[in-house]
């Protein structure tokens, strides 16, 4: 049996009001699984909690098999840095900076080298030398993911990583992400409104009426 990355039980968490209660999932090495859900229903929320950055109100998030919220900050850090790759709604690159030095920073930090065929694949090896405040918002995203991958995480926590990709270039992007994790065994949790893009993943859940079913 395939070894579990990610273990969820009675997550409930509430802002104002209450997002979502008793959401349990688990995800196992070479698996994927996409979360869909209307704007507003608390899927970014969903993944921050999976991802070591929001503590939920009640609830249990195992990351390989380890409790995550009573680890030490140390212990969450080299989590991040080493193990974790987070493919934000909003992307983070340095604007000033080429592609090339803001996938270098990624690959710096985890110790890791770049994999040129993520780059051709992601057909945005030619981009490398430009500034990323020169690149179409497509383009940026793309160079995020590459970011991400190239620190080669066990596990990839994936807001809308195709929300501003046209669909032949969604798909492309889908296909990297799934080949990476079969080729490494690592996992991905795809969170997205993209009924389409959901649907390639391993299984399909719905977060709506503040339950995951
Ligand atoms: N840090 C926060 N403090 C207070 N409220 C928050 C916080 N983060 C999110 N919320 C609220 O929680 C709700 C869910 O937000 P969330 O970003 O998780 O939704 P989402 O499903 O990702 O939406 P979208 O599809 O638009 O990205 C929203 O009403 C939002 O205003
Ligand atoms: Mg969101």
């Amino acid at each position: 049996m395939s070894q579990t990355l990610l273990e969820a039980s009675g997550i409930t968490h509430s802002f104002d009001t209450l997002l979502f209660s008793n959401v349990n999932l688990r995800l196992n090495a070479y698996e994927s699984m996409a979360i869909i859900g209307r704007s507003g229903s608390g899927k970014s929320t969903l993944l921050h909690i999976f991802s070591t950055f929001i503590k939920p109100n009640e609830g249990s998030v195992k990351l390989f098999g380890n409790e995550l919220y009573i680890q030490k900050d140390n212990a969450i850090e080299a989590l991040r840095r080493y193990d974790i790759g987070i493919i934000f709604q909003f992307h983070y690159l340095f604007k000033g900076m080429s592609a090339m030095e803001n996938i270098e920073v990624a690959s710096m930090l985890s110790g890791e080298v770049i994999d040129a065929e993520i780059l051709e694949k992601l057909e945005i090896k030619e981009l490398m030398g430009q500034r990323i405040g020169d690149l179409s918002g497509g383009q940026q995203q793309r160079v995020s993911i590459a970011r991400v991958l190239s620190k080669k995480p066990r596990i990839i926590f994936a807001d809308e990583p195709t929300g501003n990709l046209d669909k032949e270039t969604a798909t492309l992007v889908m296909k990297v992400l799934l080949d990476y994790i079969k080729q490494t065994g690592a996992c991905l949790l795809l969170v997205t409104h993209d009924e389409q893009m959901a649907e390639l993943c391993d299984s399909v859940y719905r977060l709506k009426d503040k339950v995951l079913v």
